[in-house]
């Protein structure tokens, strides 16, 4: 039966691909794979397979899916070694069920290999726990995009302890306005993680109300962490600078006083 590889790239350190992940990518004949998988991740595949780029452009999701199921059955139906490469998780914001599902529809086989999401390696790379005892004992991973922005769907989170939202760069000023309406603390502590896990990762902090007003300028991709655990980088940050082999590397932008 032909098969689908649905694997999970991390979060941009080559060094972050699971074992699997790793062998599999180096024995690859098709890697189809989206915008936020890293240049230094393809570099481990097979530099003789075929790569194919599945970004999705904003308005062109729904034709660029189906030329995704395309590729996937074309090639697995040629009993090539395909992989369905997936920024962090497959199964985290990724469609990841949806084309394992359509594959199994279409008689082929997947064999998902998880990754390591961005939702807790993100923030924990930048010293940010999202559990931390005495601190915070629950935490939330939400969408961020425009069809999860109702007010009223923010209340829900106000006994989470640390949000971390994804897909949050463009609404960011709406999502804190949203969050500080349904009661959360004005001048609570948040950051931003700027292409986490990778050479180019910069950190913004700062508090739920200065992003409200829109004075915090921040570039996609990002993850948005909201939560007393941000308070915790201060201590952590020479062990993650040390941890990265670079001391210093991580550039910081700090808006508020926190
Ligand atoms: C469509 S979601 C996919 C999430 C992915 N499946 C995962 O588990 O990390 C894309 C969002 O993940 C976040 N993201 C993924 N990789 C990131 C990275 N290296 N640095 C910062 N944010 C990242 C951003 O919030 C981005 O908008």
């Amino acid at each position: 039966m032909p098969k689908v590889y649905l694997v999970g790239a991390g979060p941009g350190d080559p060094g972050l691909l699971t074992c699997k992940a790793y062998q599999l990518l180096q024995i690859a004949d098709v890697v189809i794979y989206d915008r936020l998988v890293s240049a230094e991740v393809l570099g481990v595949a097979n530099p003789n397979g075929l790569f194919i780029f599945a970004g999705k452009l904003q308005g062109e999701q729904e034709r660029i899916q189906d030329e995704i199921h395309h590729h996937l059955l074309t090639h697995a139906a040629d009993n090539k070694t395909v992989i369905r490469l997936k920024g962090g998780d497959p199964m985290v914001f990724g469609r990841g069920a949806e084309e394992w599902s359509f594959l199994n529809q279409h008689g082929i086989d997947v064999e998902l290999v998880p990754g390591i999401s961005s939702a807790l390696a993100v923030p924990a790379l930048s010293g940010i726990p999202v559990t931390l005892r005495g601190v915070a004992t629950s935490f939330a991973v939400i969408a961020g995009h425009r069809q999860n922005l109702e007010p009223q769907e923010w209340s829900r989170y106000l006994m989470v302890d640390t949000l971390v939202v994804l897909m949050a760069v463009e609404n960011r000023a709406a999502i804190a306005a949203n969050l500080i309406r349904a009661g959360r603390n004005r001048e609570e502590p948040v950051a931003f993680i700027e292409r986490g896990a990778t050479e180019r990762q910069r950190v913004v902090t700062s508090t739920l109300a200065e992003v409200a007003r829109g004075q915090v300028a921040v570039k996609s991709p990002a993850v948005f962490v909201i939560g007393q655990v941000v308070r915790m980088r201060k201590h952590l940050r020479r062990i993650v600078n040390d941890a990265v082999g670079a001391p210093g590397a991580i550039k910081e932008s700090i808006h508020a006083g926190n």
